[in-house]
């Protein structure tokens, strides 16, 4: 609807003090929009920094346990586990990832047995179990599909089995949705739910990510026959509604600021639970600027998060989850 002419539309009537502007805010969030990504590692009481992420280290479980306390202190609802494999771990047939011991299940079970509220959401793809690096097997330097697709769905199966409540497949082969939808309805966990990386574009700002899992210096090539190219909406619309389909129940777009569009496309077209993966390059933008004295910290936090919501997005993956929190708190 268009405003009156001026004057008898001023549209700074509404924006003269604090509490008129609070009155009409249009969006907010809160700690119940977030899902935290956490590192995890072998070991005992070691919180080992990350620093290319300023303020993120991979934790030992028992330290994990620590970040789950905090976790549910602070209402932040759920954790997205991400494990730095082993190096001896990683080999071309990946095998690890399917190892109902392995470090991300041993690290489900102790945090369902802790934490039972605590939603404990998991990362499907090969990568860090893969020798060079991908998120699907390779043969003769190409990614093969429907062979990853079958690794996927065991290792989603042993993640589900150990306990998992939200799967998020972020290897963006095809027809991994619905394979692992099927698998778990035939392995009676029903009520699993999937976090499609649905619309995953192949990003130069996965980069600090990529050290925290320890891929980098082992990834051959790039992940561009399988990650949406970043000039494609139309492209990433189409998947989404291809995992929709298949059985995901909720969807993310990542990453998530220079996405804003495709995030608002998505919630308009599919009205279903879309999430924003704020990247580990997003984070780390933002702290080199602020430990540079050249960004407030703390307001670009909270008004890249203003950002998510009023582009559409339900909730948002972010390194920021416990500081943003515990702002949120005070
Ligand atoms: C791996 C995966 C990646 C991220 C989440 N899962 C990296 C990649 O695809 O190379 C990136 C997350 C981040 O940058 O914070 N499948």
């Amino acid at each position: 609807m268009t405003p009156a002419p001026f004057p008898a539309a001023r549209l700074r009537r509404l924006r003269r003090t604090r509490a008129l502007r609070e009155m009409v805010q249009e969006n907010g969030f809160s700690a119940r929009d977030l899902i935290w990504p956490v590192f995890i590692r072998e070991g005992e009481n070691v919180a080992d920094p990350i620093p290319s992420l300023p303020g993120v280290a991979r934790l030992s479980l028992d330290r994990l346990m620590a970040a789950a306390d905090r976790a549910l202190e602070l209402g932040i609802p759920a954790i997205c586990l991400f494990p730095y494999t082993d190096p001896a771990l990683r080999t071309e047939g990946c095998e690890e990832a399917w190892n109902p011991e392995n470090l991300t299940n041993r690290a489900i079970r102790m945090l369902k047995a802790r934490a039972p509220g605590l939603m404990v959401m998991t990362d499907i793809a090969l990568d860090p179990y893969n020798a060079n690096g991908h998120d699907g097997f390779v043969v003769n330097g190409e990614i093969v599909n429907d062979e990853t697709v079958a690794a996927l769905v065991r290792m989603g199966l042993a993640q589900a089995e150990a306990g998992a409540d939200i799967l998020g497949p972020s290897d963006m082969m095809d027809g991994r949705i619905g394979a692992l939808r099927l698998a778990l309805e035939a392995d009676g966990h029903r009520d699993v739910a999937i976090l499609s990386y649905a619309a995953k574009f192949a990003s130069a700002f996965y980069g600090p990510f990529r050290d925290a899992v320890g891929a980098t210096g082992r990834l051959v090539g790039d992940k561009a026959t399988y990650q949406i190219n970043p000039a494609n909406a139309s492209e990433a619309l189409a998947c989404v509604a291809r995992d929709l389909a298949e059985g995901a129940d909720m969807v993310m777009v990542k990453p998530g600021m220079p996405y804003l569009d495709i995030c608002r496309a998505v919630k308009d077209r599919f009205e279903r639970p879309t999430f924003a993966y704020q990247v580990s390059g997003e984070y780390a933008m933002l702290m080199a600027a602020a430990q540079n004295g050249w960004l407030d910290g703390d307001k670009v936090m909270f008004e890249s998060m203003m950002a998510f919501k009023r582009a559409g997005c339900d909730g948002v993956l972010s390194y920021f989850a416990p500081r943003l929190a515990e702002a949120l708190r005070d």
